[in-house]
């Protein structure tokens, strides 16, 4: 951690828009395109530290062009969600965990590090001055989305010495155009996310657009996402804009498994949730919670036997995203949904303990919280 003075939600100025913008109806909402009235700016020098930060209305950055992020791709973002719940109370979930990644992202590509809770506390300043933006129901939030550059002005590749954290806030619906449905994915070893002793576990902006052209291509053959593999053995990792988990059933038990966090797969906070509850919730007589590899192989044959039950993928933006189909060079994987549903039974399950808590109807152990 470089010192100087600490970010201090205290020291918040605001700045009202005198012009608000016009709101859309949620339905016409495509994820990631309205931004909210406001947005959170709070800058950093190595000389001073963090300066007062600065809620101001929306609009352009004011950067040179000769800024580190835009050469060396010095960035590091977030995402969590904003949820109106049934007494119009404004909640995030988990923001704790959001800004503790945020800080190891931070620190991997020597930005600078902030005090996580006064960051929390800033975010819900601006989700509170924006919340008539939220969109009431569920499947509806507002998506918050910090961002931290390095924004030094040279060209020589070393440590920023300058920095701006800000955050965004984007009124939203389902993350897929298809809706709370099951999605398709290309099972994909022709190109690689990840690796050990890489940065994939970060949230860098840098592990995104390298995986634009790999996504054309699956969607080219009618597939939403890749579902990466890695290794000779391919071993599935996850799907870039969510983690991924699969159930099997072997001898009258069920497994729910996903990758293990060994550095290479984003340490999803829908991830962690799910786990945790999954081991609270499932009867252990019945189940299995592992965190472990499974190749796209034992997938495959295990769909062939009967033994694949249902599989989803869990992410901020899209929650839990049933999977239908795995393709996979000419083998396509189906994948099981209940009768005329577009889901899984533990899929759907997971769907309504996340959102449950989420907005507010269920108050497992603070992990929404009011603000
Ligand atoms: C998220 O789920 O928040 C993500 O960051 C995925 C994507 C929109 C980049």
């Amino acid at each position: 951690m470089r010192l100087g003075a600490g970010m201090d939600a205290s020291k918040l100025q605001i700045t009202k828009t005198k012009s608000p913008k016009e709101k859309q109806a949620p339905k016409d909402l495509i994820f990631g395109h309205t931004f909210t009235d406001h947005m959170l700016t709070v800058e950093w020098t190595a000389k001073d530290g963090w300066a007062a930060p600065q809620i101001t209305p929306y609009g352009p950055l004011e950067l040179d062009p000769s800024a580190v992020v835009l050469h060396y791709a010095f960035e590091c973002f977030e995402g969590l969600k904003a949820y109106k719940d049934e007494s119009g109370n404004v909640r995030l979930f988990r923001v704790d965990k959001n800004m503790h990644r945020m800080n190891t992202s931070a620190e991997r590509i020597c930005l600078p590090e902030f005090d996580g809770a006064e960051a929390a506390k800033l975010i819900g300043q601006l989700a509170k001055l924006d919340s008539a933006w939220i969109p009431e129901g569920r499947g509806y939030s507002m998506y918050l989305r910090p961002s931290l550059i390095g924004t030094t002005a040279a060209l020589g590749v070393g440590t920023p010495d300058k920095a701006l954290f800000y955050v965004i806030a984007s009124p939203v619906g389902p993350y897929y155009p298809t809706g709370f449905k099951a999605v398709k994915l290309e099972a994909t070893d022709y190109a690689v996310r990840a690796w050990p002793g890489g940065v994939g576990n970060k949230k860098l902006g840098a592990n995104y657009a390298p995986c634009i052209k790999p996504q054309q291509q699956a969607a080219s053959r009618g597939y939403q996402q890749n579902l990466w593999l890695f290794g000779d053995e391919g071993n599935i990792t996850e799907v870039g804009t969510m983690n991924a988990f699969f159930v099997f059933e072997r001898n009258g038990k069920k497994e729910l498994v996903t990758a293990p966090l060994d550095g290479t797969i984003l340490e999803g906070v829908t991830r962690d949730s799910i786990l945790e509850l999954a081991r609270e919730r499932l009867p252990s007589a019945d189940w299995i919670v592992s965190e472990r590899y499974c190749t796209i192989k034992e997938v495959a044959e295990a769909a062939e036997k009967g033994e694949l039950v249902e599989a989803f993928g869990a992410g901020t933006a899209a929650v839990v995203s049933p999977i239908k189909e795995i393709g996979w060079g000419e083998k396509t994987i189906n994948i099981p949904l209940q009768p005329g549903k577009e889901a899984g039974k533990l899929t759907e399950t997971v769907n309504e303990w996340i959102g449950d808590i989420q907005y507010g109807k269920d108050e497992y152990k603070g992990w929404s919280k009011v603000v």
